[in-house]
């Protein structure tokens, strides 16, 4: 019997010593359990890190999505897979059930292969978080197609270059998007985009908002029509284990966006066998991630990790601020929601709204939080856990990357012991080092490194498309034989890991390493404070120091600057030492943050540094105003 769910932490040692001593037998029982195989491989792992290469499964032939629906609908063909709330509170919540999943899935297969798609080509999808979105990606994976995700808040630009990297012929859009009150014109985004996508000989396009659009003849078509018209079956594809099942894009700190590649048995192993255990997600359970699809958050975590498990999934199109800022509260009373998974940035957002809009709804459904995407802050966990969680919900500190596939390093909730800030331990199968600055790795505990993964796990990504020198260069190049994350991560006194945040974000001050996030928590733990960023600039005698961006909170009240600069530096000073205060604290209203939240430091530290002549494309930013704004008032 293999440990697919993990109950107290005994357990979880006893589990994660199996995994690290014998990965291939651990990894085989998983796979051999709790899963569907056409046929079942040769071989469970081989790999070789200076190439690199790994390979899980192989010999194994599966199709994901027979896992993701077939397999549930005799025991749960009218359980809901995905639960979609809409934008508009007032438009009803559409349950999809496993059999209806199955069909629509198997409907939008067969669209597919009436324009021609293929195993092996790739399909952009770039649609708003409605159903059509994870079930166009079950579509592809249905038929072997590789899809490649774009975020729908991309510019035409972004698109573009995501379209063109991996030679899209087909396209799937919609005619438009809710975003809270305004509409948006994708479709006038993918013309746009278009124009420089000489390859895209259709556009699959879904009616969302009615609006009145332009449509190519010969490229462009509806999409309803012709579901309407195809099959409710469709045989699945036999897919290798390695097959490639998924490009997805994420932005390097130089050069184009890497379209990492994910693979199709491993990539379904771990997802499942993670969203499992961090979730603790149990039959009749509803669970709710609050990313979108077009993220590896939404990829691994809202659809295949929740549907190979038999899962109920929220899909949610709208926005926390829309109607107003209790619209998650009042999503998670009105569904029963128990497992709630998002990003410290929007806790910090409806921090700053108070609590009297999360008080207003019955939250007493939740059993479990989790937190991705960012170190979360001291003062915002503290925030989630009494007002989301009345302190009775762990929170689940996940630390993982698009790169990694799955969750890496977090708490298993009830049997880890949460500590604030902290992500905690290595989930099983995972063995992470910290590299200390002469190459060499660091051991036993309190000490505070490079973060690297010395063994594969297997939701790793496999290559860059079309470029697997570079999948090197950034990886595997850093540290021998091993994959290197990028980011800094201490480990305790109990061997507890904390990320540091990335490593291009340390600051040398007088010798000192200094990590950006326990600044910035420190900074943040100052009643009058919203929110921070902190970028190192050059000084004649520290080497570096430090700059702090502030936006404070809007309490209707004027605040003394110079005052609040000498608190801010106290704060600090008391949290971290001396040698972390700030010399220059500039208060903003706004940081410059990419689509997915997280803050832009590349450009605050150009700014800091009086550096602004190559600021580089900030059009893909989320609030590119800010940045004119911070210019203005630089110190
Ligand atoms: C950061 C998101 C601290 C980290 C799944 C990582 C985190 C990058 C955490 C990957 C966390 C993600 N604590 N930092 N719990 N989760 N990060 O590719 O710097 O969008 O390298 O994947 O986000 O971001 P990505």
């Amino acid at each position: 019997m293999s440990n697919y769910h993990i109950k107290h932490l005994e357990e979880y040692y006893q589990v994660y010593r199996k995994s690290v001593r014998e990965p291939e037998n651990f990894w085989e029982e998983v796979a051999e359990e709790h899963f569907m195989w056409q046929r079942k491989w040769d071989n469970v792992l081989s790999w070789d890190f200076s190439k690199p290469e790994v390979k899980w499964f192989e010999g194994a032939q599966l199709n994901i999505t027979e896992n993701c629906i077939d397999r549930h609908l005799a025991t749960r063909g009218n359980k809901t897979a995905i639960l979609f709330e809409p934008n508009d509170p007032s438009e009803a919540a559409e349950h999809i059930t496993y059999n209806q999943l199955y069909e629509r899935v198997c409907e939008f297969a067969n669209v597919l292969k009436g324009q021609g798609v293929k195993k092996g080509d790739r399909v952009c999808i770039y649609v708003p978080m409605i159903p059509e979105l994870a079930i166009a990606t079950l579509a592809c994976a249905r038929i072997g197609a590789i899809h490649s995700v774009v975020f729908a808040g991309f510019s035409s630009t972004a698109l573009a270059t995501r379209i063109n990297d991996c030679d899209c012929k087909t396209v799937i859009t919609s005619d438009g998007s809710y975003r809270g009150a305004k509409t948006i014109d994708l479709k006038g985004i993918v013309d746009d985009a278009l124009d420089s996508c000489p390859g895209v000989e259709t556009v699959l396009v879904a009616k969302r908002i009615n609006s009145d659009i332009n449509m190519k003849q010969g490229r462009d078509k509806w999409l309803q029509p012709l579901l309407d018209a195809a099959s409710k079956e469709c045989p699945a594809e036999v897919m290798n284990a390695e097959d490639p099942l998924f490009i997805l894009y994420t932005s390097g700190s130089t050069g184009k966006p890497k379209g990492m590649v994910h693979t199709t048995a491993g990539y379904m192993v771990y997802t499942a066998y993670t969203f499992k255990n961090v979730f603790q997600y149990k039959e009749d359970d509803v669970y709710w991630c609050t990313a979108d699809i077009g993220w590896i958050t939404g990829h691994s975590y809202i659809v295949y990790g929740p549907l190979t498990n038999g899962a109920t999934s929220v899909m949610f199109e709208g926005v926390p601020s829309y109607p107003d800022f209790g619209r998650f509260w009042e999503i998670i009373d009105k569904h029963q929601v128990n497992q709630f998974y998002t990003a410290p940035t929007a806790i910090r957002a409806l921090a700053k709204q108070g609590t009297e809009l999360v008080d207003k709804y019955d939250l007493s459904s939740l059993k479990v939080l989790g937190s991705v995407g960012e170190p979360i802050n001291e003062e915002a966990w503290h925030w989630y856990n009494d007002n989301v969680g009345k302190k009775q919900s762990p929170i689940v500190d996940t630390w993982w990357q698009t790169e990694t596939g799955g969750i890496m390093i977090t708490p298993i909730p009830f049997v880890t012991p949460t500590k604030p800030t902290y992500a905690t331990l290595p989930f099983i199968g995972i063995q992470p080092a910290l590299m200390g600055e002469d190459g060499q790795e660091l051991k036993g505990n309190q000490v505070d490194g490079r973060l690297c993964i010395k063994f594969p796990w297997p939701s790793m990504a496999r290559t860059i498309w079309g470029n697997h020198q570079r999948y090197r260069d950034t990886y595997f190049s850093a540290y021998e034989n091993k994959y290197f994350t990028g980011d800094g991560a201490l480990r305790d006194d109990v061997g507890y890991y904390r990320i540091t945040g990335r490593v291009d974000d340390v600051i040398i001050v007088s010798g000192h390493n200094l990590g950006t996030a326990p600044i910035e928590d420190a900074i943040n733990e100052h009643p009058a404070v919203a929110e921070s960023a902190i970028v190192g600039f050059p000084h004649d005698v520290k080497g570096n120091a430090l700059y702090g961006y502030v936006i404070l909170k809007d309490t209707g009240e004027s605040r003394n600057h110079e005052n609040l600069r000498k608190e801010i530096n106290q704060m600090i000073t008391e949290h971290i030492g001396p040698i972390a205060k700030l010399d220059k604290i500039q208060f903003t209203s706004g940081l410059p943050k990419t689509r997915s939240g997280k803050i832009m430091r590349r450009i605050l530290r150009k700014i800091a540094c009086k550096d602004t002549s190559n600021l580089g494309d900030t059009s893909t930013l989320l609030n590119p105003e800010v940045v004119q704004d911070i210019m203005d008032n630089v110190l």
